[in-house]
């Protein structure tokens, strides 16, 4: 699917405020910008920390072997039951492949409250269950003689061991159950399943970034990657068997296999990332400090949080918000600043900073903001939002690159809300592949083909479990 066009980010206009305010602001782009050599720099050790992974058992950037052996025809076919958790919500879908690309989904929606999030992971498992057994009751499943294959998508670090088995190695995105970490999330929803009577078999067990790579690849058989840029990040890629030198597990079905990267820990050491006082304050109050320091850098779950801690920063200083009887209180709690507010933030063209002004009053009961403080918080937020858009495109870089993406070039599918709706982020990260490439720089887009790859959770997990069925009947 293409792109809708998001409306481009307006160039950043002079804050021309007073001088402290305006010495404040040159001081914090120099932290934020990253600029060509930095970039190249960072796509540079992305490389090296690849292969790192692919090499060895337990660095930093893991490169998970998904068990997906490898490509997709594009004429898979049949019904799936797909699960889909660690996004915004908990969903059950419903696929059909038709073949020829071609697919129709059926799917229910549900949230997952904080109380489930960080409680007991059978808690958590036993609402899915019922969430998929209502499901299943909708759409008259619930009386087959066969139970029904599932994929399941659980979009969080998993040492798989199998096409359907694998350990979570950690908690990520502010989910952090107990009775979780070192077990196989299959076999706790499976229990669940079967405590309740329901006629479900999870047949497939995949990263959402797996997921995405296939259904993109199952329109367009050139892909060859599939990225998250939303909630959290991550990629999965084709890697062919030969370099994947740490695998032991003796002959596949094919030459070629996904990888899992889990780039959100890419330079949790902090070699390269310019990570700035305002990133290290929120990576300290988050459930998991010190990990995933490239997500909290570039995903929708961070990005509000590190433009509040900027703005409180200098409300501190006394440079915003200081107006007698100011209400500071909801700008000053946590989170408060949703990443959301800057992609309206950054999409406000308008001579007056209208919408920003709007934004301010209604989420933050923020009133009498002046024009100087307008230019401000906008020019925080595209701050903030290029240097994740560029630091994304350094992962992208770094994976055509080593994938050796030639002049023929390469689809690469994206699913996220900051990919789908931020405005420009899809052209800052052209532009920086295209700093990064400059080989290709004349045609990048034709070259590293980016597209929505809407559902790849569900239609990927989907997809999933029908290369599972084809493996255990060509072993
Ligand atoms: C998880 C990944 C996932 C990504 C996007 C990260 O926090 O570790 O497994 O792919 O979020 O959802």
């Amino acid at each position: 699917m293409a792109k809708a066009h998001a409306p481009k980010a307006a160039q950043s206009v002079p804050i021309n405020g007073s001088p402290e305010q305006n010495a404040y602001m040159e001081d914090i782009e120099k932290q934020f910008i990253i600029d060509k050599d930095q970039l190249t720099a960072i796509k540079d050790h992305f490389i090296v920390e690849m292969e790192k992974g692919l090499n060895k058992d337990k660095q930093t950037m893991v490169m998970i072997p998904s068990y997906v052996e490898g490509r997709l025809t594009g004429q898979e076919q049949g019904h799936y039951l797909a699960l889909d958790l660690g996004g915004t919500n908990l969903r059950v879908v419903l696929v059909t492949l038709e073949g020829h690309g071609k697919f129709k989904t059926v799917s229910t929606k549900a949230r997952v409250s904080e109380e489930l999030k960080t409680g007991p992971m059978r808690d958590l498992c036993d609402y899915i269950a019922d969430c998929i057994d209502t499901f299943l009751t909708e759409q008259n499943l619930s009386n087959v003689d066969e139970d029904l294959p599932l994929g399941y998508t659980f979009s969080f670090p998993v040492l798989q061991s199998k096409i359907n088995r694998g350990i979570l190695t950690t908690w990520t995105k502010g989910f952090n159950c107990t009775g979780a970490v070192g077990k196989d999330p299959v076999l706790l929803l499976q229990d669940a399943l079967l405590r309740k009577h329901i006629p479900v078999k999870i047949t497939a067990l995949v990263n959402d970034t797996v997921g995405t790579l296939l259904s993109n690849a199952y329109q367009k058989p050139d892909t060859v990657a599939g990225l998250i840029l939303g909630t959290g990040s991550n990629g999965a890629y084709i890697e062919q068997m030969a370099k994947i030198g740490k695998w032991k597990e003796g002959p596949t079905t094919a030459s070629e296999m996904v990888i899992n990267m889990e780039f959100g820990a890419f330079d949790n050491e902090r070699v390269i990332l310019p990570v700035t006082r305002f990133d290290n304050k929120l990576d300290r109050k988050s459930i998991n400090p010190h990990f995933q320091i490239f997500e909290k850098l570039i995903s929708g779950m961070y990005l509000g949080e590190i433009v509040r801690n900027v703005i409180t920063d200098m409300m501190d200083r006394n440079l915003l918000f200081g107006q007698p009887g100011q209400n500071t209180e909801a700008i000053s709690g946590h989170y408060q600043f949703e990443t959301s507010f800057m992609s309206s933030i950054e999409s406000d063209t308008s001579a007056d900073l209208s919408t920003v002004r709007d934004i301010l009053d209604t989420n933050l009961n923020l009133t009498n903001v002046d024009d100087v403080e307008l230019r401000i918080v906008k020019r925080i937020c595209e701050l903030v939002g290029t240097r994740a858009s560029r630091l994304a495109a350094a992962a992208i870089a770094g994976i055509a690159l080593h994938t050796k993406v030639d002049r023929k070039g390469a689809d690469i599918g994206i699913d996220g809300s900051l990919y789908e709706f931020y405005p420009s982020f899809e052209d800052r990260i052209y532009q920086g592949i295209a700093e990064l490439m400059p080989d290709y720089a004349d045609d990048i887009q034709n070259i590293v083909r980016l597209g929505l790859a809407r559902d790849g959770s569900g239609v990927g997990a989907a997809l999933t479990a029908c290369v599972a069925d084809k493996m255990l009947k060509s072993k």
